[in-house]
């Protein structure tokens, strides 16, 4: 796995998530159940030497108890608890592309995760499509989408380059 310069420079920056719109896998958006809730919030980042994050989470009042602390108090309930671990992701680790991939378009590697919310996604690499483009108001927009055949869900995330 490697990063080319040209494509770590076009990668490297901090991105704020505008939309996200998961989809079935005819394309069809999917609208219940959805892990990150209706308006999701998230930052990715990238570092040119090969590094990343990703934080997003819901921000669906009824995913987010705004009475919990962090550390947690033994007066909160696990239940609470839950739902935030439910509706959030976030995880640290390497970045890679697929050779082949270009400044334009190709295939990402989230990791190796070195860290995790979900515990059994340290260690892995998340496979991720990419596309680079110029939205009309100039903008730089990464567009990140997936094919998950097992869950049978299209992921459909749209980011903005942070200046
Ligand atoms: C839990 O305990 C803290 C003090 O440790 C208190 O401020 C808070 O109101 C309590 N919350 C509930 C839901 O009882
Ligand atoms: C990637 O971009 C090239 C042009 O740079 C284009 O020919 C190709 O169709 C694109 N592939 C995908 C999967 O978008
Ligand atoms: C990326 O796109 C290729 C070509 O369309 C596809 O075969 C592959 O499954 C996609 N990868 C992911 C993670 O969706």
């Amino acid at each position: 796995m490697v990063l080319p310069k040209d494509i770590a420079t076009v990668l490297s920056g901090a991105w704020v998530l505008l939309n996200n719109t998961p989809t079935d896998l005819n394309g069809v958006p999917l609208t219940t159940d959805l892990p990150l809730g209706s308006k999701p919030v998230g930052i990715l980042t990238y570092h040119a030497t090969g590094h990343m994050s990703a934080n997003l989470a819901s921000t669906d009042p009824d995913q987010r108890p705004m009475d919990l602390t962090y550390p947690s108090k033994p007066n909160q309930s696990d239940a609470e608890w839950a739902l935030v671990g439910k509706h959030t992701l976030a995880y640290a680790g390497g970045l890679s592309v697929k050779e082949g991939s270009t400044c334009e378009n190709g295939t990402l590697y989230h990791g190796p995760l070195t860290v995790a919310n979900v515990p059994s996604w340290v260690g892995t690499s998340q496979e991720r499509n990419y596309t680079v483009f110029r939205a009309d108001e100039g903008a730089v927009v990464l567009h990140i989408y997936t094919r998950d055949e097992v869950n049978k869900v299209m992921g459909n995330l749209f980011w903005e380059r942070l200046d």
